[in-house]
């Protein structure tokens, strides 16, 4: 089975460099894919309260270490705390939650899902009457962090990071934090590489996972007619010179310039693709010309819905 190389996190835990990604894995689909990938030795498996799916993903993963098919230490599980559960005792809450969905007694890995929060106390997404925008709390994502830190002291998550926070958000938790976050997880592709917010990680020693790594042709925030990076013609040359695929091509590049990717799928064929990347790599010159395709292209921009949240994060450079 492929021997998947590991990045060791500040905390000292180590995550492995390809992850599968549940997202819009629909309950009912997403513990088959689970089990398809758990076979084919993903051992990295990207989960979050919002899913919607983490209860079927927590069968599974009981059944599989009840079997010993897989030890629980060999795993790592990330999950994330969600925008209507960042006030301090909302988000001990929304801890002891994901362990239960997850029938976890820890999780590898706890981010901050966003930097916002929304109005807690019911709704995932609280809408307004209108449906285009939520109910914003004020809880400051310091007070989730503080839970946060003390559920590291608990034994409840072996490592906390953010995810969707800009530098200057993650400057703030590094300066108000005693456990410093570990990870940040970001959407990142060949078109929206994020070089700028990836270099300031990697000064301060957090780790990057990309989202949206194919560039999720799915998501419901895509428009009609917006470019398909899997037919984008420098990938495609990529590809065919090494006999790859271009979703090969693209999760082999962010994994050799040091960012932890987590592709998505729930079809067999795609998810045994998606992992086999290990057995060629890209040339000075070609990692050269998928520098030169960046189109600083957010996909998942959600400027029209939260844009006017006091911490929404994208209304700076990085
Ligand atoms: N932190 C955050 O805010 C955040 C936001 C978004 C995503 N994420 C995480 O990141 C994960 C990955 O991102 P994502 O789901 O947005 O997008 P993605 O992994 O870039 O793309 C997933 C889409 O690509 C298809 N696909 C997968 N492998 C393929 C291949 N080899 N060739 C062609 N198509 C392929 C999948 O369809 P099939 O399933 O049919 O194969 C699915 O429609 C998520 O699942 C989630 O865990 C986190």
């Amino acid at each position: 089975m492929t021997v998947v190389p590991t990045v060791t996190l500040k905390s000292g835990e180590k995550i492995p460099v390809i992850g599968l990604g549940t997202w819009l894995s629909k309950p009912g689909e997403v513990a088959q894919a689970l089990k398809i990938a758990l076979k084919n030795g993903y051992r990295h498996i990207d989960c979050a309260h919002a899913y919607m799916n983490q209860d079927e993903i927590g069968q599974v993963l009981e059944e599989v270490i009840a079997q010993g098919t897989v030890k629980r230490e060999e795993l790592f599980i990330t999950s994330k705390i969600w925008n209507t559960f960042h006030s301090y005792e909302k988000t001990k809450e929304a801890v002891d939650i994901i362990l239960q969905q997850l029938k976890l007694k820890y999780v590898d890995l706890l981010l901050i899902h966003w930097p916002m929060g929304f109005q807690e106390g019911g709704e995932i997404f609280p809408r307004t009457a209108d449906g285009n925008h939520m109910h914003y709390s004020d809880a400051d994502y310091l007070d989730t962090w503080k839970a946060l830190e003390e559920a590291v002291q608990a034994g409840k998550v072996k490592t906390i990071g953010l995810s969707n926070f800009n530098s200057q958000q993650i400057q703030r938790v590094i300066d108000h934090s005693h456990i410093q976050p570990a990870m940040l997880q970001i959407e990142s592709h060949p078109y929206f590489q994020q070089t700028k917010l990836i270099n300031f990680c990697k000064e301060k020693g957090i780790e990057v996972t990309a989202y949206s790594p194919l560039g999720n042709m799915a998501t419901p925030f895509r428009k009609e007619g917006q470019a398909n990076l899997l037919e984008d013609p420098v990938i495609l040359e990529i590809a065919k010179h090494h006999n790859k695929s271009p979703a090969q091509v693209i999760i082999h590049w962010s994994i050799q310039r040091g960012v932890i990717v987590i592709p998505k799928s729930t079809s067999e064929h795609r998810l045994k693709e998606n992992f086999d990347v290990f057995d060629f790599e890209l040339s000075k010159d070609e990692m050269a010309k998928m520098a030169g395709i960046d189109r600083n292209w957010r996909i998942l921009d959600l400027t029209a819905r939260d844009g006017d949240h006091p911490h929404f994060p994208f209304n700076i450079e990085f």
